[in-house]
């Protein structure tokens, strides 16, 4: 723990934002990401919401670099997480908006592997063309990519919940919905990444492994 200032840090904690999804999926998604990221030393993560994953997995794969990142609008709270309760290996959060500018000076030149996690169906189909266009500048030429989240295959749910929330994610924005996994498997293929294997996770996601060697 970082908090040296003996302030109550679990009442610290209990303010920030919270979600119950991380809890139920960090350990699973674990067990795939010490596979995906076995060679990998410097991972960048978008999308990092309320900083539970990141800390979980940098706490878990202490040989990794971890570089959070989000939107501004989220960085003051994911890093009083981070601060309270990250490992050294996780480095403070920098702002990263997939539409804007990339980070470039900010963050390590030589990132080798990328997480995100239920990140393409909140963003509109533009944001998820331009995640991946940055990606394609971003990454090294041995890098492995994580992609977790709800998929759907030709255009098909493959659940009646995943059809539930689509249309939840609709109705809160209408740019938003689960995505084709022969879509994100073509943008990825333009910059140069491979599917290197889509794993069945639990709830109805999927673990979504892409690699460029
Ligand atoms: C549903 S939350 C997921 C957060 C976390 N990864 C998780 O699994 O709980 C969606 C995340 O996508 C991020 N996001 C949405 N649009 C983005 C953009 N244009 N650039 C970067 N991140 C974006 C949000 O800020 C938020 O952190």
């Amino acid at each position: 723990m970082r908090n040296g200032k003996g302030r109550p840090i679990l009442s610290e904690l209990s303010q920030l934002p919270f979600s119950q999804a991380c809890e139920n999926n960090k350990k699973p998604i674990l067990t795939e990401l010490k596979s995906v990221f076995s060679s990998s030393t410097q991972v960048l993560e978008i999308g990092s919401g309320t900083g539970q994953h990141c800390v979980y997995f940098a706490k878990h794969l202490p040989r990794l670099i971890w570089q959070a990142s989000d939107q501004s609008d989220y960085l003051a709270q994911l890093n009083s997480r981070i601060h309270i309760e990250g490992p050294e290996n996780l480095l403070a959060a920098i702002e990263l908006d997939v539409t804007k500018a990339w980070p470039s000076a900010q963050i390590a030149t030589n990132i080798d592997g990328l997480f995100s996690a239920n990140t393409l169906h909140i963003m509109s189909e533009s944001m998820v063309v331009a995640f991946f266009e940055g990606l394609g500048q971003y990454l090294n030429l041995h890098a492995n990519v994580a992609i977790y989240g709800p998929f759907n295959y030709q255009g098909q749910f493959s659940s009646d919940s995943n059809a539930q929330f689509d249309m939840w994610l609709k109705q809160n924005n209408p740019q938003s919905g689960i995505r084709d996994i022969e879509w994100i498997t073509s943008l990825a293929s333009d910059q140069g990444l491979s599917l290197q294997a889509d794993t069945s996770m639990p709830a109805n996601n999927r673990l979504l492994h892409f690699s460029r060697s």
